[in-house]
């Protein structure tokens, strides 16, 4: 049993991964000798309900130079990015002299509609190659991790936030408190604090495993939000559910009595009482969905090798690490993955050492099979990729469960 990262609770373990090593640490040959590994499980607090990785990684160890994940390596990521931008100068921005701080900013994917509408801005990003590249769209950007003491450096140097993002950034933070006490410092009176991360229900609805890895410690919930928000002087005052990364929420938070809830708040509320998500049924019923889909993944993939088919791996996410080493995935049956991301190119996914090659490898020739490994982009990669279909390829998935098609 571990101890809750928000509320110091009884976290009750119910998958364990067994030793995985940082899912976007792509290495090359003479790294592999020294490859970082942990223990990934997951549990969920028997106080505050909120779900948690049992075990957490150095920070450094995964945001730094060379971190690789680009936000805007997919199209409809940067326009969901843009029109995010958009809403927040119509609305919460559109006041003398806003002000937006991101947590996370990445490449710049959605600060750089805000620089270019020309509003005071700021994003905090830790790892230095990603915050270059927003450097270069234009984005004022302060290479370091946001926690308490960044807020107070912030607000010294720029004063306080009419609205605080962060995009699948949250849920990377183990030091949660921390941020929050930071958000508390940095905050005007009536801003808001804005952030979407993966819903831990579409995770357990669709059996999406894959999003358990290192950089994803928290899988919230409205419920598990609301707990953690009243803990520092918050409130959960709207929620959005968005299409993008398998199912995601767009939880808003404003300082308790300041905002009227939305009915869609209160909503999304009952209806998880009634799910269950925290219930150890649900949680046993997850984990054994997930060793079947890992069972029906391998014996295709098997009798697909064993007729002398060809398999090669599409996207090269940090969700596919927890696929390929919880499975055993190796390059035997996935000789290599293509993705068009320029820093994992020419280097070996993690633990299961399969080579990552550029795009334009995928049609030279076409596999019979291509493992949908970036399913979260399934519409927008399927749309681009209409000649493998019509050369007679096929994909296969495993959310929300192993399928051809
Ligand atoms: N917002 C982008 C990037 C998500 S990847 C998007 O939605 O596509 C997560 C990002 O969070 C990485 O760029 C990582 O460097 C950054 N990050 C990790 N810890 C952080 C912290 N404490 N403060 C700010 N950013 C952090
Ligand atoms: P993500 O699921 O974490 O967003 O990662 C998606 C990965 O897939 C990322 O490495 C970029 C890659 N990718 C492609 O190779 N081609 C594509 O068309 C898209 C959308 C993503
Ligand atoms: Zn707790």
């Amino acid at each position: 049993m571990g101890e809750c990262r928000v509320c110091t609770g009884p976290v009750n373990e119910f998958f364990d991964f067994g030793r995985q090593p940082l899912s976007d640490a792509f290495v090359r040959k003479e790294d592999f000798a020294s490859e970082f590994f942990f223990r990934l499980a997951v549990g969920v607090c028997g106080s505050c309900s909120m779900v948690q990785l049992m075990n957490e990684v150095p920070r450094e160890h995964m945001f730094h130079e060379d971190y690789p994940y680009l936000s805007s390596g997919s199209a409809v990521m940067r326009a969901h990015f843009e029109r995010t931008a958009e809403r927040f100068l119509a609305t919460e921005l559109n006041k003398p002299d806003p002000f937006i701080v991101e947590l996370g900013c990445n490449d710049g994917a959605m600060l750089k509609a805000v620089a270019d509408a020309g509003v005071r801005h700021l994003g905090v990003e830790p790892s230095g190659g990603v915050a270059q590249v927003a450097e270069a769209k234009g984005v004022r950007v302060r290479k370091t991790f946001f926690e308490e003491s960044t807020a107070l450096e912030v607000r010294a140097a720029d004063g306080r936030a009419d609205v605080i993002f962060a995009a699948n950034t949250l849920c990377h933070i183990p030091y949660i408190g921390s941020v929050l006490r930071g958000v508390d410092t940095l905050l005007a009176p009536d801003g808001v604090f804005v952030f979407e991360d993966p819903y831990f229900a579409e995770i357990v609805r669709r059996t999406s495993f894959d999003q358990i890895y290192d950089e994803h410690f928290y899988f919230f919930t409205a419920q598990s939000v609301r707990a953690m928000a009243a803990r520092h002087g918050f409130e959960l005052v709207d929620v959005e559910p968005l299409p993008v990364h398998g199912g995601e929420i767009r939880y808003t938070l404003a300082r308790a009595g300041s905002r009227r809830p939305t009915e869609a708040a209160r909503e999304l509320l009952r209806e998880e009482v009634d799910a269950g998500l925290a219930d150890l049924d649900t949680l046993r019923g997850f984990a054994a969905r997930v060793e079947d889909i890992r069972d029906g993944l391998m014996s295709l993939l098997r009798d697909v090798r064993g007729q002398g088919g060809t398999v090669v791996g599409y996207g090269a996410t940090a969700k596919s690490c927890t696929v390929t080493n919880y499975c055993g995935i190796g390059p035997e049956l996935v000789p290599y993955v293509c993705d068009s991301t320029p820093a994992k190119q020419g280097r070996f996914m993690p633990g299961s050492h399969i080579p990552v090659r550029e795009p334009a490898a995928f049609a030279d020739p076409y596999p019979d099979y291509a493992l949908l490994f970036a399913w979260n982009h399934a519409e927008e990669i399927m749309a681009k990729e209409t000649a493998f279909k019509d050369a007679g390829g096929r994909w296969i998935l495993y959310v929300p469960d192993v399928h051809v098609t």
